[in-house]
């Protein structure tokens, strides 16, 4: 069977394991998760705002505090919604959970848009060519596909390494020299035409 068929099938499965769980199951786990490489509140982009100062608070009080830099400008306010669902969830059993007022909320969403990176549109026409397979499947395991543009071409490899050590922590497959190089490229490459096109 061709590799990244199988790879598509492993995709549904895990996404099929995990659309069955419950919340009483994750509310047991509640205080031992850990989002794999959290920051400190010193880390944080802009540390000294408001948006920091709230996202600090909020956002720590189930789990370490997560990169801000770690999903889309476009996934994060659904990333935002599920938290308060959790937090919603949680807050008749756990009293001690706070939830932010709505004004407290935009200030969150906006901070984490603000230093959240830019997406690859869905209707994006790089998602055609024939290397971006294997992109979404070494990257869109833990977040959306980034768009090539916003780093200069020389800036992609080190950031692949930097992921492709995030992979290797996790146990999960680690980017072969030829898939590095192809993601890289893909990454990289100076395109002819408008992304609008
Ligand atoms: C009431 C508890 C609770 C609060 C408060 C909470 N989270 Fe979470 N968070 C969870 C649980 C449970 C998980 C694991 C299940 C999941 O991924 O939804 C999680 C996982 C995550 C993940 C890893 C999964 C992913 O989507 O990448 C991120 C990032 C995250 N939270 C961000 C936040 C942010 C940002 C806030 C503040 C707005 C926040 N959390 C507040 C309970 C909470
Ligand atoms: C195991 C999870 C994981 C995988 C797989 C992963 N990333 Fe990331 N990514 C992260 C985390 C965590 C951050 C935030 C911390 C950081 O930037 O090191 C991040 C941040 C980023 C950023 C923003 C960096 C910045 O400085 O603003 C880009 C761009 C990125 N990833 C690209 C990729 C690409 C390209 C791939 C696939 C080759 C990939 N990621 C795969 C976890 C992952």
């Amino acid at each position: 069977m061709n590799l990244n068929i199988l790879r598509l099938i492993t995709v549904l499965g895990m996404l099929f394991h995990f659309s069955g769980s419950t919340a009483g199951e994750w509310e047991k786990h509640v205080g031992r998760i850990v989002i794999p490489f959290g920051v400190t509140a010193n880390q944080l982009p802009d540390p000294q705002s408001k948006g920091a100062a709230l996202f600090k608070s909020y956002c720590g009080q189930c789990h370490n505090l997560p990169s801000p830099r770690m999903h889309s400008k476009d996934d994060w306010p659904m990333r935002f919604e599920k938290m308060m669902d959790h937090a919603k969830l949680i807050a008749g059993a756990s009293p001690d959970i706070n939830i932010p007022v709505d004004k407290e909320k935009q200030e969150i969403v906006a901070y984490l848009e603000k230093n959240g990176f830019r997406g690859l549109p869905a209707t994006a026409l790089l998602r055609g060519e024939s290397q971006a397979f294997n992109v979404i499947w070494f990257c869109s395991v833990c977040h959306a596909v980034p768009d090539p543009d916003q780093f200069p071409a020389k800036e992609w490899g080190n950031i692949v390494d930097r992921m492709n050590s995030y992979r290797k922590k996790q146990g999960r497959e680690e980017m072969s020299h030829s898939d590095r190089k192809e993601v890289i490229n893909f990454l990289a490459r100076v395109r002819k035409y408008n992304k609008g096109d």
